[in-house]
């Protein structure tokens, strides 16, 4: 049996605002595991965008500009992604693998010492199917940018791969959004998909998983990193600006950047097309033109909670092998204030671990 400490290493959130508020502790306590809970040892845990925009309050509906990884003026109300106030101190950190050392009463006795990931999407197992009733791990409860973290057992996938535990540790939140997105809008076979932010997490995300269903990806991505982005094998790259499309259509959007692009995302689909957003990173307020949305018979998506089930599939793809992540750089735990801010300085292609070991 494992020994576990007291005590852990942990960046712990204090409040909304820049990354002083992110403190690294070095005598944090482990937390408790609790009877439905397993207790992990952490190997790694990926950087996201939710934990970036709930530090600096980005979700308030006060905010109107792009993200940038700096803090806003914020209402404390509604400034984290459910719209509800965050509690303080919060370890974040949605993206983990690691092993479990330790398992609840209630719990799957078969998880333990497995290498697991983690569902980032904390359900109510008495109601699992009402997304009113999600949160997100790292937000609503504490997360993985600690040496140890306590989960319930439901969220918990054993995972067999010959994968590392910072290669791992890039899926849950990137892959899960992108399939989440590529189901809302139905995505198959003889689909044409324009991604946008194609060089970040979701994005790469989405060129591979709309690939693997058979659909043809046009990638978006700045001129630095389109050598990078084409070795995700989009069908084909355009820079930041649908526009260069000139007449060819899509008949579906994936949008995660929005912003003073969106008139011409819209305008890019073809008639009965599909456009479905999970992220707003250039900004939040668009210009749309209801005539364009109607007279185009068009669908208006958004995506953000997955239905249950989602995660495992991403399992089952890594597992099977017909997934590979884009992990462009890892840091120490110790590290994650320069982790975060090569995260937002974006220029790396895929996403970005710490690690713990
Ligand atoms: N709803 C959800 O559940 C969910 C989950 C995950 C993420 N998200 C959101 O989705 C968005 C993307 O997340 P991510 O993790 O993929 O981000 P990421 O890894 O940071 O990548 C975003 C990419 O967008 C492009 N980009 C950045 N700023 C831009 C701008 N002002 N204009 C145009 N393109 C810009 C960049 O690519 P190029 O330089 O190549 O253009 C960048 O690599 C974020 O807003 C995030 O909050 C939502």
């Amino acid at each position: 049996m494992t020994s576990i400490p007291e005590t852990m290493s942990a960046f712990v959130l204090t409040g909304h605002g820049d990354m002083d508020v992110l403190v690294h502790h070095t005598d944090w306590p482990v937390p408790k595991c609790g009877t439905h809970d397993v207790l992990i040892k952490v190997h790694a845990c990926g950087l996201n965008n939710t934990d970036v925009n709930t530090r600096t309050g980005w979700y308030s509906k006060s905010v109107e500009d792009g993200t940038t990884g700096s803090a806003t003026d914020a209402s404390e109300d509604d400034a984290a992604w459910g719209g509800t106030p965050l509690h303080f101190p919060r370890i974040q950190g949605a993206d983990v693998c690691g092993t479990v050392v330790q398992v609840g009463k209630n719990a799957d006795q078969s998880l333990l010492d497995k290498r697991v990931l983690v569902d980032c999407w904390l359900r109510d197992w008495n109601d699992p199917h009402n997304k009113n009733k999600t949160g997100y791990f790292g937000s609503e409860c504490d997360g993985g940018f600690a040496d140890y973290v306590a989960v319930d057992y439901r969220n918990v996938h054993a995972v067999n791969s010959e994968l590392s535990h910072a290669e791992l540790a890039t899926f849950a939140t990137s892959w899960m959004t992108a399939e989440g997105m590529l189901n809302r809008a139905d995505v198959g076979e003889g689909d044409s998909v324009l991604i946008t932010g194609a060089s970040g997490g979701v994005g790469s995300a989405l060129i591979a998983l709309a690939k693997r269903r058979g659909a043809k990806t046009i990638a978006m991505t700045s001129p630095a990193k389109r050598k990078q982005v084409e070795a995700l094998g989009p069908d084909q790259i355009i820079g930041r600006d649908p526009k260069a499309l000139g007449e060819q259509k899509v008949t579906v959007v994936a949008d995660v950047v929005a912003g003073q692009i969106f008139p011409s995302l819209i305008d890019s689909l073809e008639r009965g097309g599909r456009y479905v957003a999970s992220g707003a990173i250039a900004g939040p307020k668009v210009d749309l033109d209801i005539r364009t949305l109607y007279l185009h018979d068009l669908t208006l998506l958004g995506s953000t909670v997955v239905p249950l089930g989602t995660f495992a599939d991403i399992v089952k793809y890594i597992e099977d092998q017909e997934i590979t992540p884009a992990l462009a750089a890892t840091y120490p735990l110790s590290d994650l204030h320069k982790a975060q801010q090569a995260f937002i300085d974006k220029k790396h292609v895929g996403n970005i671990a710490v690690t713990m070991d």
